[in-house]
């Protein structure tokens, strides 16, 4: 049997640090030993001194080849889970979407085929539920079956993929039963259409208008409105991309309200600024995704929520668009600007470094909120998200000390910009291992398309 040790490291979980060898056999964690304390013959040994030995990297929000009306996210499911790889994450769930009169089985079916033969990492889906019927709310109890344990609605886009609150209260009671999470959209997509209608009408056109049109009090509105609507059906809710101060704070109340309310925020909420979007000419248009960067404000609100356990989970909402070619879509009319940007491949370097380094986060905290968290919250735990016997082999060496500038000529991302273009981090994976296959070393891809699995999930117990 393949045998693998990882020797010298030191084990980081979300709640322990510790020095130990890691014994993988057979793609899964067989022990944990004192260091030098296994004896016996190994395929490979790595050696680890002076890195820490993290668990992969569970990415919880990505949308990789995703139709957007003429064409779709730049990353495929071969190209963006590569990335992913050498950032260091080891899992995705991406965010498989109904079309309009479509069942959810037949979308489900569209998502599976794309990510089939392409992944190189285990990968779920969520569903995001555009058109609510009788019978696709039947459906939604036969989706959890299928291993698809949480569902999508949006409070935003209307006409396009927006739910109205009926709709939402109906999702809510049937995960309420079924034993799903709603994940959930919140701006207020009626009231943002009037502000882009208006703006556009002033001639207000540059991508800048993009964030003032989107503004923070419609996202907390929202946010606090979901919250009613999950807590009168007794239905948990997972709110998505938080990038509001007062949205977190909405959270953090219910929470402490005692209501099973858990929050989602983004990398890019937390080290961009929409100062962002004053880049001179079109640039930005690179920062333009749903809902926008925020204020230098909102964002110490973001890292203390974080740091106080209100928000649980960092994501990256993955949803690349080409600057010349697709997002230049919108050059005279922001309005038209595919909404989102990449950052599969940046987030745990992001985070390390702004979080960790910069003593907002412990490494434990890092670890809970990029693969523990989001495994627990979508029922990979503890098969992913730990570094336990019996657990998937899906681990990262990292090095803390590494300094890395990121760009996107050098970034694996299939797009032509990068958001932190010349930032440079410190810390980042070294070694990326799959199912117990390294899959990145060396600064080279060594895994394989299609390497990846389709993971069902549990609902909630
Ligand atoms: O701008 C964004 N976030 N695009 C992706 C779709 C979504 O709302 O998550
Ligand atoms: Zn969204
Ligand atoms: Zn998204």
């Amino acid at each position: 049997m393949n045998r693998l040790l990882i020797a010298n490291g030191t084990v980081v979980t979300a709640n322990a640090t510790a020095r130990a060898d890691v014994l993988v056999e057979g793609g899964r964690i067989a022990r944990l030993l004192a260091p030098g304390a296994y004896p016996g013959p190994v395929s490979r040994r790595i050696d680890a001194a002076n890195r820490l030995i993290l668990p992969g990297g569970i990415d919880v929000h990505t949308h990789l080849d995703l139709p957007v009306g003429e064409f779709s996210s730049s990353d495929d499911f071969e190209t963006g889970t590569i990335a992913a790889a050498f950032g260091g994450t080891t899992c995705v769930i991406d965010y498989a979407t109904q079309d309009r009169g479509e069942r959810l089985h037949d979308a489900l079916a569209r998502w599976m085929q794309r990510a089939e033969d392409k992944a190189v990492i285990d990968y779920g889906f969520h569903m995001i539920v555009v058109d609510l019927t009788d019978a696709v709310e039947r459906e939604l109890d036969d989706l959890v079956v299928s291993g698809v344990p949480s569902f999508k609605v949006f409070m935003a886009y209307p006409g396009r993929l927006q739910l109205d609150d009926g709709a939402i209260e109906r999702v809510l009671r049937r995960a309420g039963r079924n034993g799903a999470l709603t994940c959930l959209h919140a701006e207020n997509g009626p009231a943002i259409e009037t502000l882009i209608r208006d703006a556009r009408a002033a001639g207000h056109l540059a991508p800048t208008y993009h964030a003032l049109t989107r503004p923070a009090a419609l996202e907390a509105e929202a946010t606090a409105r979901g919250i009613a609507l999950a807590a009168r059906a007794g239905a948990p809710l997972y709110v998505v991309h938080v990038s509001a101060g007062e949205a977190a704070a909405a959270i953090a109340d219910a929470r402490a309200r005692g209501h099973q309310v858990y929050g989602e925020t983004c990398p890019q909420y937390l080290c961009l600024t929409a100062d962002a979007y004053d880049e001179p000419g079109f640039g930005g248009a690179k920062y333009v995704m749903s809902p926008p960067l925020r204020s230098a404000g909102d964002q110490a609100r973001l890292w203390d929520a974080l740091g106080a356990g209100a928000l649980q989970v960092v994501a990256t909402d993955h949803c690349p668009f080409l600057l010349h070619g697709q997002k230049d879509r919108g050059l005279h009319d922001f309005s038209l600007i595919p909404n989102g940007a990449p950052g599969i491949e940046t987030r745990l370097m992001l985070l390390h470094d702004a979080g960790v380094r910069q003593g907002r986060l412990t490494l434990n905290q890092f670890v809970d909120l990029t693969a523990t968290q989001p495994a627990r919250l979508f029922g990979l735990y503890p098969r992913k998200g730990t570094i336990a016997p019996g657990s998937d082999a899906d681990l990262v060496v990292w090095d803390q000390e590494r300094h890395v500038t990121l760009r996107a000529d050098t970034l694996h991302m299939r797009v032509d910009y990068s958001p932190y273009e010349g930032r440079t981090v410190t810390g980042a994976p070294d070694i990326v291992i799959a199912g117990g296959e390294v899959i990145v070393e060396d600064g080279r891809f060594t895994g394989r398309a299609g390497a990846g699995r389709f993971l069902p999930r549990e609902p909630r117990g």
